[in-house]
């Protein structure tokens, strides 16, 4: 049986502002198991960032928190734990990588120390032993010449090849579960499918689990066991990558596949996009979030929030259209609010 390694439940998190508590994320729920890739994919603002800051707790230092729910890692809630517990669990089981590479490295640091002191902290390596360790690292994120690399300065290297130094930095820790948030949005089309590849290559090498944060469907159909679409702070759709390619459910989903370039269901070439824009948080419509921008909006997607309706057994969606579809209704998000 499947082996669960991070499960996040009805987590709400924001911030305090001038305007009152702003929800960034509104009770999302979901589970990433042993060995298994776990993309979030949904455009800009739809609260994909707070999600891993939440995850991670680096959000409490981004002035935000978590207001409502519970993130089990191992079975323990990391919103229990002090922030001293979360240095220890963020070095050496959870290692997140962010988009820009450049702004994760030290400049005045050779790559090969970098490397190092990862290994030092999370690792307790000695000096000597590290900066071997640190070479192999670089070779095994598939950069040449490591041992030459491993003396170069940041600036010396492409933005692809030190997006691969960090990654070196986050497997010096032996994570269980990496969270990626855009790794490769910041890079060009033919870097970004190398880094992809390479990640591919670890998960399956090393066997860890990854969450990888997304505003592109393309990267998910290539990299996801399973996809949660994430709209103005809520979990929209969610299911094994086939599932959703195959039969998408949700109004959302479907736009944002019919918006990579070439994709089948696409418009004969032509790039769709959605009409509309992501509402700011606490700017949330009545209803259905997406219902402003949605071309199936009923009267009561205007009203009522509509609750996770079960597609098949582990593929759910949250839209009305669902309601008399074979499966289901999992009514819990209603029962909890009624
Ligand atoms: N520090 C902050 N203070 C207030 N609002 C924030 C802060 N960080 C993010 N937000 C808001 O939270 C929402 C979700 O942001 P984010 O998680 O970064 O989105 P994504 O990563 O999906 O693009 C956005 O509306 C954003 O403006
Ligand atoms: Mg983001």
């Amino acid at each position: 049986m499947a082996q669960k390694l991070l499960e996040i439940r009805k987590l709400t998190a924001g911030f305090a502002t001038e305007k009152g508590l702003l929800k960034a994320t509104d009770g999302i729920s979901l589970t990433v198991n042993k060995g298994q890739t776990v993309c979030i994919v949904g455009e800009s603002g739809s609260g994909k960032s707070v999600t891993s800051l939440a995850i991670m707790r680096l959000i409490d230092y981004a002035g935000g928190m978590i207001l409502e729910g519970s993130i089990d890692f191992h079975g323990q809630d990391l919103g229990k734990k002090t922030q001293e517990e979360m240095r220890g669990i963020r070095g050496n089981q959870i290692a997140m990588i962010f988009q820009d590479p450049m702004s994760s490295l030290n400049p005045v640091f050779t790559i090969g120390e970098q490397i190092a002191e990862s290994l030092r902290l999370h690792q307790n390596k000695k000096d000597a032993e590290a900066l071997k360790l640190a070479v192999d690292l670089i070779r095994l994120v598939g950069i040449p010449a490591p041992e030459i690399r491993a003396k170069q300065y940041p600036h010396e290297l492409s933005g692809g090849m030190c997006q691969r130094v960090v990654i070196a930095i986050a497997l010096a820790c032996n994570p269980e579960l990496l969270i990626a948030d855009e790794p490769t949005t910041a890079l060009d089309v033919t870097v970004q499918a190398q880094i992809l590849d390479l990640l591919r290559k670890l998960q399956s090498e090393l066997g860890m689990s990854i969450l990888l944060i997304t505003h592109d469907m393309g990267v998910a159909a290539e990299m996801a066991d399973r996809i949660a679409v994430m709209y103005a702070g809520a979990i929209v759709e969610e299911g094994g990558v086939e599932e959703i390619f195959d039969h998408p459910s949700h109004p959302y989903t479907v736009g944002l596949l019919q918006s990579i370039p070439g994709f089948e269901g696409g418009r004969g070439g032509e790039l769709y996009t959605i009409s509309g824009t992501i509402p700011p948080i606490g700017q949330l419509p009545a209803g259905c979030r997406f219902h402003p921008r949605c071309p199936h909006a009923m009267d009561i997607c205007r009203s009522e929030e509509p609750p996770d309706f079960m597609i098949t057994g582990d593929h759910r969606t949250a839209c009305w259209l669902f309601k008399d579809k074979p499966g289901s209704a999992d009514t819990s998000r209603e029962a909890k609010r009624a």
